[in-house]
């Protein structure tokens, strides 16, 4: 049977590298259709809403969820184009966002929690003045996260480093508590702890000791584009956020970049990663992942994009990945 994916490109270089990800996936022997829809700053301006309800009701029916990215300047009101992505976010509870980050010696994967914290918590403005966002957690958020981290540590270096604020935030504790107690399940995952602000200068000074990192929310939006930057820049960066049941969304780490939007240097590796994690986690189909990280891999080598030192604009990077691929790439 035909699966369905729907491709939200938002703003900016978003329809960019949304075009490249979907010219590959049609070249790829698999039945699916595609299916685009509006979303951010682009359905701000046709429908006054960054998440139409038809949007949301055909990203629930799908398969899974390719996503460009969302934001701009032109849309600084009341209305934000941000604000569709984490009701997206909250209304596919997908609490498990997939962050790897490769290159330079350097392979980890960061487990960011999607749905909760200070993204989520009360907010607002009291009487005398005072503008308030809460950090808050239930401890069921943790565990149901915490669990997805220790099953993906095994299926890499069996290590586990569980990242909080402990030392100073209630939260933390209780995180620090509840994957403390959680680890006692996976005692063939070897599970440390470690202070935020000291992790983010470790990652800098020392990316390749790293292997699976768990966190919250704000400091996995941190650390992620740390972690990009020391493994080649946003332009290389993917994720996968997945939740239970529901499709997974599938979105580059990076955001609309109006800075170079229209101008064909966007690279749309971490798009194309992003592609490839769906392939895998959304769609069952390892094998084509795998060819489309090898393709992506040696465009890398012989197309390389502006950000990353060449001259290839968003598109002739896009068909190095299809040649690649027809020329049949090693797995
Ligand atoms: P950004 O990630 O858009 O850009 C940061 C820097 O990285 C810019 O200099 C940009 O040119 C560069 N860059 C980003 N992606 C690149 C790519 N694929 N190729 C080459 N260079 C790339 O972050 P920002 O400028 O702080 O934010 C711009 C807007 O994007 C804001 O409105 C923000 O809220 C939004 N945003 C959206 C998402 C998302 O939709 N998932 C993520 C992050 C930021
Ligand atoms: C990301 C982005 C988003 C986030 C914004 C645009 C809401 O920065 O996906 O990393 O903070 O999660
Ligand atoms: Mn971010």
């Amino acid at each position: 049977m035909s699966k369905t994916i729907v491709s939200l490109p938002g703003d900016g270089i978003g329809p960019e590298v949304t075009a490249e990800a979907v010219r590959v996936l049609e070249a790829l022997p698999l039945d699916v259709e595609v299916a685009e829809h509006a979303f951010g700053g682009a359905a701000i301006d046709a429908f006054g809403d960054p998440l139409p309800a038809e949007t949301l009701e055909a990203c629930k029916a799908a398969d899974a969820v390719l996503l460009g990215a969302v934001g701009g300047p032109q849309w600084s009101g009341p209305v934000r184009p941000e604000a569709g992505l984490i009701g997206l976010r909250k209304e596919l509870d997908v609490y498990a966002n997939l962050r790897p980050a490769v290159g330079d010696g350097v392979d980890l994967l960061i487990v960011r929690e999607l749905v909760g914290g200070l993204y989520y918590g009360a907010r607002g403005v009291r009487d005398d003045g005072v503008v308030f966002d809460t950090c808050e957690y239930h401890p069921d958020q943790v565990i149901r996260l915490a669990r997805r981290a220790f099953e993906l540590a095994r299926t890499r270096s069996g290590k586990l480093l569980s990242v909080d604020k402990s030392n100073v935030l209630e939260t933390s504790r209780m995180w620090r508590r509840v994957v403390t107690a959680l680890g006692e399940e996976y005692p063939d995952v070897e599970l440390k702890h470690g202070l935020v602000d000291s992790i983010a200068m470790l990652l800098v000074m020392d990316p390749s000791s790293f292997d699976t990192l768990v966190m919250e929310n704000t400091f996995g939006d941190i650390l992620s584009d740390v972690a990009a930057g020391v493994t080649g820049g946003l332009g290389l960066a993917s994720s996968a956020s997945l939740g239970d049941s529901n499709p997974g969304i599938f979105e580059p780490v990076h955001g609309s970049a109006p800075d170079i939007a229209g101008t064909g240097a966007a690279n749309p590796t971490g798009m194309l990663r992003s592609l490839a994690l769906l392939l895998e986690h959304g769609l069952g189909e390892p094998a084509l992942a795998r060819a489309v990280e090898s393709a992506v891999t040696r465009a890398i080598e012989e197309t390389p994009t502006r950000d990353l030192g060449g001259t290839a604009t968003t598109s002739e990077f896009g068909s190095a990945v299809l040649a690649a691929l027809s020329s049949g790439v090693p797995a």
